[in-house]
């Protein structure tokens, strides 16, 4: 069934896709497809975007995260890891040889709190991952940083929601040791698979380097001192990057606007409430989240969303928090009642760099029948 409202959307506007097709063509007819100038100026301007001395382009969300674990040297080690994430932040943990603790979310941020991380420290914890998670950059970030120096643990910001956010006027990716970027097709930017690593410390930058191709010394050498992958990064990915990047405020500031127009429309709404943003926080709206009562059952809310007025509302954040993934099993130790509670009964509206103020409003009207409905119990 079409949707009057889909849930998300890529959006690479028409001009736009005609000059991605003539560099393609470009490196096609050159035959320089993989870490060439695309992927350099790639990584050059996401740097200077996101406001670090280096860039690493690589081939996914996934392995920007794996790839930094690896230099920070986590084997055998425990890394403090959100409960509430997406699978690869505490599988990547694994796959680097350590052992990922899960940290209970804070409902305010949907992240973790300086508080939780402390609660959850361990005399084997190498470092700790945040995620800034649907583009919320909490303003505990420079005490959290702070603590972690103290303690001489790494902080790694897994920053796959969060290109173009900050907070109080510093970029998220600048905060950590490195910050892992996700150019996935549903992200506010993307190079249709790819992602990016940041960082300030030339170390790291020369062992990523390093990593993402085969663990060589450089490009042209046989000659492997890490263990490395094929976590290369292509020159036609690097294309769609390079013109997706020339749009992100763009985009952000569309999905802002459509967030204003939400922010305003449910204000008032009972049974419904939208998370505010923290003080000092610039978020691009890779999602947009409103909050149910807790006595409340999404599934017939969207459905009759779906079904009546067309709307769809996409997948959660994550329905499901890490501690309660099978995968995880043997790691889940502790109670984890926020992240559990915020999984359970949040909801994304519509939102994408494409959308209309018209539509937004129609989501609004859409949304307040379909509360009224679940309020007064004729949903089942
Ligand atoms: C929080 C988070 N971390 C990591 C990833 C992995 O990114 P990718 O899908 O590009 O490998 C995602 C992506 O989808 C994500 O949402």
């Amino acid at each position: 069934m079409s949707l009057r409202i889909p849930p998300a959307r890529v959006h690479v506007p028409a001009e736009d896709r005609l000059a991605i097709l003539r560099e393609i063509d470009e490196a096609l007819a050159t035959g320089q497809l993989t870490l060439g100038k695309h992927v350099k100026l790639f990584e050059e301007s996401f740097a200077r975007m996101a406001g670090t001395r280096f860039a690493v382009a690589v081939n996914s969300g996934t392995s920007a995260l794996e790839i930094p674990l690896r230099i920070l040297e986590v084997r055998d080690k425990t890394v403090l890891v959100p409960s509430n994430t997406f699978f690869a932040t505490a599988a990547a943990v694994i796959h680097a040889g350590g052992r990922p603790r899960f940290v209970d979310a804070d409902p305010a941020t949907f992240g973790v709190s300086l508080n939780a991380i402390k609660e959850r420290l361990t005399d084997d914890t190498a470092g700790v991952i945040v995620v800034h998670i649907a583009g919320i950059v909490t303003p505990e970030m420079p005490s959290i940083r702070e603590f972690c120096q103290e303690r001489g643990l790494f902080l790694l910001e897994d920053a796959a929601h969060a290109q173009g956010c900050s907070v109080n006027g510093q970029p998220a990716g600048t905060f950590g040791d490195a910050a892992a970027f996700s150019f996935y097709p549903t992200k506010v930017m993307t190079s249709a698979e790819g992602g990016m690593i940041v960082t300030d410390r030339k170390d790291v930058y020369e062992e990523a380097l390093a990593y993402r191709d085969q663990g060589k010394t450089d490009f042209l050498s046989n000659f492997h001192t890490r263990l490395g992958y094929n976590w290369r990064m292509s020159e036609p990915h690097a294309i769609i990057g390079r013109s997706q990047l020339n749009r992100l405020n763009e985009f952000i500031a569309v999905r802002n606007r459509i967030a204003r127009i939400y922010d305003e429309g449910l204000k008032d709404l009972p049974g419904i409430t939208p998370l505010s943003l923290p003080d000092g926080c610039h978020s691009n709206y890779y999602k947009y989240i409103a909050l149910l009562d807790s006595d409340a059952d999404r599934k017939p809310f969207k459905q009759l969303l779906r079904e009546e007025f067309e709307v769809g509302l996409s997948g959660e954040v994550y329905d499901t928090p890490c501690h309660l993934q099978p995968i995880f099993a043997e790691f889940r130790t502790g109670e984890f009642p926020g992240a559990t509670d915020i999984c359970g009964r949040h909801v994304c509206l519509p939102i994408h760099a494409a959308m209309k103020d018209e539509d937004a409003h129609y989501v609004v009207s859409s949304v307040t029948e379909a509360i009224e409905n679940l309020l007064k119990g004729t949903l089942v």
